[in-house]
């Protein structure tokens, strides 16, 4: 089967089992076209919980399919390449975080979503790189104590941005996290007519040098309203196909050429076709697990 016929049988398949594909935008171009929606963790998670659809397939990687089974627990979701995985996820699990807890009682758990359902299940709250500083704000002016985890970047330019102090994590992602100031530096100064926009998984003197940080969505969103004509990628390769998408006029140049996302990457139109044919790859989640999960998911979507 070519591309051609294998795109087809896909939609074919699709309204026959009445499934919805959702796709974040890191993926690649041929999975982004074919998807029913493409958007980031938090738009993602949004249209899983409220899709009437009866099969969610699911093109990220494992969290977030994780993350649609827990808000729709009676749909069947599936990932087609089931060991497509987040280094971030991996740095926090339920031992070090019960071990935590143990320690620090009083302490709100502020969970990025780039986590297991193990780790959502002892968290309080979820967040995403679109609403986390609304988040965080919120149980600050509370006046609570909060863990942030497991992304240090972004806890620290929380901080920064806000002047508060709170306990973070030691976790990452290995592509926001490699890009180099010196980097950044040397981009800037060879395209001076570009603004240099970044997602708050990078370093915070990255950060720094960023004339605009952002969620995946909201970097898009503003290359598109910015009257800039030249932009210089801080995120992951992926999202510079919806840039290109919705302003063809506008370049778009990488901070530099390692930002992708190798699991991210992993899926393509053959994984899709095979997954949604054969409804291999399906999420199973412990029920415990599943409803503990629920609860921090449910009081971002309340948050949000
Ligand atoms: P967002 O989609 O929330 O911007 O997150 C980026 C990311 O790293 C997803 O893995
Ligand atoms: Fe995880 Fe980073 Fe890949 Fe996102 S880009 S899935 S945070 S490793």
């Amino acid at each position: 089967m070519n591309n051609i016929e294998m795109i087809e049988e896909i939609n074919r398949l699709k309204k026959e089992k009445n499934a919805v594909i959702l796709a974040h935008y890191y993926q690649n171009e041929e999975i982004q076209k074919i998807a029913d929606y493409v958007g980031d963790s938090l738009a993602l998670s949004q249209i899983a919980a409220n899709t009437k659809a009866s099969i969610i397939v699911f093109c990220g990687v494992h969290f977030m399919a994780e993350t649609a089974k827990i808000l729709s627990p009676d749909k069947k979701v599936l990932l087609p390449v089931m060991n497509a995985l987040c280094s971030m996820a991996d740095m926090i699990n339920e031992i070090s975080l019960g071990k935590y807890k143990k320690e620090n009682p009083d302490t709100v758990i502020v969970t990025y979503v780039n986590s297991t359902a193990r780790t959502k299940a002892l968290s309080d709250v979820c967040v995403t790189s679109s609403n986390a500083l609304k988040i965080i704000d919120y149980y600050m002016n509370k006046n609570k104590k909060i863990l942030y985890c497991p992304d240090l970047n972004l806890g620290k330019y929380a901080m920064d941005l806000k002047g508060y102090k709170f306990d973070v994590w030691n976790g990452f992602c290995s592509i926001h996290n490699d890009i180099d100031i010196k980097e950044v530096e040397k981009m800037k100064n060879k395209y001076k007519d570009a603004l240099f926009i970044a997602h708050p998984e990078c370093k915070l003197d990255v950060l720094k040098e960023a004339s605009f940080v952002g969620s995946t969505k909201e970097l898009i969103e503003y290359v598109t309203k910015s009257e800039c004509n030249k932009f210089i990628i801080g995120t992951e390769m992926g999202v510079i196909y919806e840039m290109k998408r919705r302003n063809p006029n506008k370049e778009f140049i990488p901070v530099s050429g390692n930002l992708k996302c190798k699991d991210m990457k992993m899926t393509g139109l053959k994984d899709l076709y095979n997954c949604l044919k054969n409804e291999t790859n399906e999420i199973i989640i412990d029920e415990d697990i599943l409803s503990k999960a629920r609860v921090c998911l449910d009081k971002m979507l309340e948050l949000s």
